[in-house]
């Protein structure tokens, strides 16, 4: 049994998304289920939770973890990218409240041969769908310095991206760079360092190798442009996200789907016809509190947006 993954912004992002007896319901990152379990308590008696994760031991995790809950919880092993397509298979009815929590699970983290930890030795992997490739080591490999540099300036928004990738390419050819401890070291020698920070100087780097090995990006993009067609009318969503790439692509999003008539100012008559789709929830993204933080220090970086599709 992993380690419980305590559940970020859990409270807020169980109001936002409206929880309440009954319908259909979706967790999109379903991990180790700390959100799905508060959408199970939240949706009792009858209502039923999607639990979607692209990670298949996550999924053979919940699954026994939520079998009490017969048939009112269904795991599904996807990409979120995907959530419209799943629906469709199991042929389920559009959602009430759609949640997704970005990035990786403490039981991925945690567990060192998935190679996602830069602390505890581990392969050079970095998936969270073992049956797709490539794995980080595919990608530092194969990739050349220039557009590493591009993967780790764009994804992971370090400083010294050029410099770093230099160090990376050329620790491989002697072999000194072999797993995520030797990776980590050479790219802390390189980074940009924060004076005064805690964070680990190779922190961004894995998260940009992590983000372009899983696609993350792209994951991200297909799921907001699917959210209309996945949530009822007057359903909600809502994503938390770790990474300020992430949150930007996310207030984006929602904020296309709340803007309204686009005709240049001065036009008596609205010419283009457009309408809102949805209702922006809360005005900036909802964080976490300074006692949040303290009990879970992952939570740290979360931020919390939602909308309500009309
Ligand atoms: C932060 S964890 C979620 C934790 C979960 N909310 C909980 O309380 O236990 C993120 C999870 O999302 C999954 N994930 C990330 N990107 C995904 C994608 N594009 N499609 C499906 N699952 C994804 C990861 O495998 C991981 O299990």
């Amino acid at each position: 049994m992993f380690p419980a993954h305590t559940p970020v912004l859990a409270a807020e992002a169980m109001r936002l998304i409206g929880l309440r007896p009954g319908g259909l319901w979706i967790d999109a990152t379903v991990g180790a289920g700390g959100h799905a379990a508060l959408m199970l308590a939240g949706t009792g008696p009858d209502g039923v939770v999607i639990g979607i994760d692209r990670d298949a031991e996550a999924i053979t995790y919940v699954t026994e973890r939520f079998r009490e809950f017969g048939s009112r919880f269904i795991a599904v092993k996807a990409n979120f990218s995907e959530t419209g397509r799943v629906m469709k298979t199991l042929n389920l009815p559009r959602a009430r409240g759609i949640l997704a929590d970005l990035g990786v699970s403490s039981m991925q983290v945690d567990t060192p041969g998935r190679g996602f930890s830069l602390r505890a030795p581990g392969p050079l992997d970095m998936r969270m769908d073992r049956d797709e490739r490539p794995t980080a080591m595919d990608l530092i490999t194969q990739s050349d310095e220039e557009t590493l540099a591009e993967v780790i300036r764009t994804l992971g928004e370090e400083r010294a991206a050029r410099r770093v990738a230099r160090a990376i390419k050329s620790g491989l050819k002697p072999g000194a760079i072999r797993d995520t401890v030797t990776l980590a070291e050479a790219v802390a020698a390189a980074a940009w360092k924060a004076k005064g920070s805690r964070i680990h100087p190779a922190t961004k780097t894995f998260q940009a190798i992590r983000s372009a090995v899983n696609r993350e990006p792209e994951a991200l993009d297909a799921f907001l442009k699917n959210l209309p067609s996945v949530a009822a009318p007057g359903g909600r969503a809502a994503v938390i996200s770790f990474q300020s790439i992430e949150d930007r692509a996310v207030k984006r999003a929602f904020a296309e789907y709340a803007a309204g008539c686009r005709c240049p100012p001065g036009l008596p008559v609205c010419a283009c016809g457009r309408k809102p789709r949805a209702r922006v929830l809360s005005s900036g993204a909802v964080k976490p509190c300074s006692a949040e933080i303290e009990g879970n220090p992952r939570a740290r970086s979360g931020r919390l947006r939602a909308i309500e599709f009309l």
